[in-house]
């Protein structure tokens, strides 16, 4: 049996041969503040895929293959299937425009994914079956990809077309880089299959063909007219490939298994839960899958940074870990038994994402303290709810829970509301769900957003706006590291002259009499990319003014200060050497190293003597 850790090498190995640079995976916090969490391999080249940014200055070449960690939170509901993953890894590749040195369209995409099915991994060519885009509203039908298809061996009768909703791929946010896409499906045998006419690729009543690898051919941008309102497609300045190729699936195709969860990805650690819990896997399958997926995704997530609240990101992942409590608990696992179980899961992926191996502690703790937390208000949550069965039913009342009674369980107590629902059911009280939803007071808001796009409740706005929130915050560290980087590189005659932030990047103006030279820009990023990395920390100190100009602390002399600041100091922990010292009313991030990755975009002229800088945060 291939293991994975082979396969994932193979294709990048394969690619690497075909002169593409392997790129490490980006954070699964992405740069575009819209989104919350990565969701496909391309959402790092979003900026170079939209001729933005110049691919070619950057990695030299416009080839590119990764492995990249995603996270879905669409399929949520659905984990514990044979499919359904919180957490995944995509394999893909790229070619960003083309020229006479490098790059490739169609062509050369599909011969690669051939070469790579057929040769390297010894697919049966007659197994595989292709998709293509046949053309809706204003974009044609793919064409040409047929005839390469053909061109390259694959009959006619085993390439089908299909809408929109299948074979035209993006884009990732609301806009951006988008094309149609061809895909290439797997055939299982029949044995898998429902026998009707017409069963193909896409079937919809069964798992014969599963889906493998999908080629976007990238020509269009999704754009929003802000004076129409509406949506419209543009040709983008240059034609790019995109790929991608759900790593659980293909492993379970190679490894013979009709889940993931039963491939070398997930086995081992289900055999782990089985040794614990001293129960089988085949009885209790979908709690084990839960338990396992959950974990590894928790574990990506705080190794990342993130921490449980109550909004975006940090919402989901407090989800998952009550999930988790909740699956552990109806399993009777000891506590601590999640500790071997992470073991396993740094052990096993920490070679290809080590900041599961530094971050080992974080990931421990953070979990402990939150089913600690959960626990708690799970016991005292129990206390309240028998209590109300138990007046209710010897006040003879109606058997419902109000949605005021409900929406306590899940206020004060943390209780997602499908467990309110089962609590109620097993003791064959009903739920007034729609009391629940006045009183969460997101009624319109879930209603009008539909299921899809809401987990657990929560509005995909306010994701957005914690999202937003989150970039601010970063940005605004970034700035103090700027500053401070800009007064070693330039001299003491740099100050701030002014400052503006959105989600997207940074404006800095400070004084300086002429144009900064690219060395000098090059060694200002570089400077503040490595107080990013040596990770350190910021504190907040409240202080009279005077006193904070006394110790050296910058200060913005355009704005008036309160007697009393805060002062915002970057400082080496180790050694306390303090980097940046500034006057500041917040927020800002805890450590430099949730920042991500600092860049400058431009530095211009903004009045007589003072400089702009853009700048952006990359994850
Ligand atoms: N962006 C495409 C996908 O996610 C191909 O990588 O499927």
């Amino acid at each position: 049996m291939l293991p994975s850790e082979e396969i994932r090498k193979s294709f990048l190995d394969f690619f690497k041969e075909k002169g593409h640079k392997i790129v490490p995976s980006s954070s699964i916090i992405p740069a575009d503040p819209t989104s919350l969490f990565t969701s496909a391999g391309m959402q790092q080249f979003v900026l170079y895929l939209n001729g933005s940014r110049d691919v070619l200055r950057e990695f030299a070449t416009r080839q590119l293959a990764s492995c990249q960690k995603c996270v879905r939170t669409v399929d949520i509901e659905e984990v514990g299937d044979d499919t359904h993953h919180t957490l995944f890894e995509m394999l893909g590749n790229w070619s960003i425009g083309q020229d006479r040195n490098s790059g490739y369209f169609k062509e050369k995409a599909i011969e690669y994914a051939l070469e790579f099915f057929c040769d390297r991994l010894k697919f049966d060519k007659n197994k595989l079956w292709i998709t293509f885009f046949k053309g809706e509203k204003e974009i044609p039908a793919d064409k040409e990809a047929v005839r390469i298809w053909e061109k390259n061996g694959i009959p006619k009768e085993r390439i089908k077309g299909f809408g929109s909703s299948d074979n035209f791929w993006g884009p990732v946010s609301e806009t951006g880089p988008c094309g149609p896409c061809s895909e290439i499906h797997y055939d299982r045998g029949e044995k898998f299959g429902c026998s009707k006419p017409g069963c193909g690729p896409n079937c919809p009543d069964c798992s014969r063909f599963v889906e493998l690898w999908n080629l976007v051919f990238m020509e269009y941008n999704k754009v929003h007219s802000s004076a129409s309102g509406k949506f419209y497609y543009e040709k983008l300045p240059q034609k790019s490939i995109d790929t991608g190729i759900g790593f659980e699936r293909i492993v379970s195709i190679i490894q013979e298994k009709d889940s993931a969860y039963e491939t070398d990805l997930f086995y081992p650690l289900i055999k782990i839960i089985e040794k614990i819990s001293q129960k089988p896997y085949e009885d209790n399958k979908k709690n084990f899958r839960i338990l396992a997926d959950h974990l590894r995704a928790v574990s990506f997530m705080i190794a990342q940074g993130i921490l449980p609240n109550n909004l975006g990101r940090g919402y989901i992942l407090r989800r998952l870990l009550r999930r988790i409590y909740r699956t552990a608990n109806v399993l009777s696992l000891p506590s601590g038994w999640e500790r071997e179980c992470i073991d396993w899961i740094v052990k096993k992926y920490s070679g290809v994402y080590p900041e599961l191996l530094s971050e080992t502690n974080d990931i421990v703790i953070v979990s402990s303290k939150e089913y600690e937390k959960f626990g708690k208000a799970i016991r005292e949550g129990m206390k309240f709810f028998e209590k109300l069965v138990s007046d209710k039913l010897k006040k003879k009342l109606p058997k419902v829970i109000k949605g005021e009674e409900a929406f306590s369980l899940y206020e004060t107590y943390g209780f997602p509301f499908e467990f309110i629902l089962q609590l109620a059911e097993e003791k064959g009280f009903k739920v007034d769900k729609e009391g629940f939803l006045k009183w969460s007071g997101r009624h319109r808001e879930i209603s009008r957003k539909g299921a899809k796009k809401k987990f657990g409740g929560l509005g995909i706005e306010e994701i957005t706006k914690e999202g937003d929130r989150i970039k601010v915050t970063r940005l605004h560290t970034a700035t103090h590291l700027l500053q401070a980087a800009l007064r070693k590189v330039l001299g003491s005659q740099v100050k701030q002259m002014g400052s503006d932030i959105n989600p997207k990047r940074l404006r800095f103006d400070f004084s300086f009499s002429r144009k900064m030279t690219p060395e000098e820009i090059k060694k200002t990023e570089d400077l503040v990319n490595k107080k990013i990395k040596q990770a350190l920390k910021v504190k907040e100190e409240k202080m009279p003014f005077k006193e904070a100009i006394n110790q050296g602390a910058l200060a913005f002399f355009k704005e008036k200060y309160p007697e009393v600041v805060s002062v915002y100091s970057i400082f080496d922990q180790k050694t306390g050497e303090v980097f940046s010292k500034e006057v500041c009313a917040g927020p800002h991030a805890k450590s430099t190293k949730e920042l991500g990755k600092f860049k400058i975009i431009k530095e211009e002229s903004s009045s007589r003597g003072v400089r702009r800088i853009r700048a952006v945060l990359e994850q």
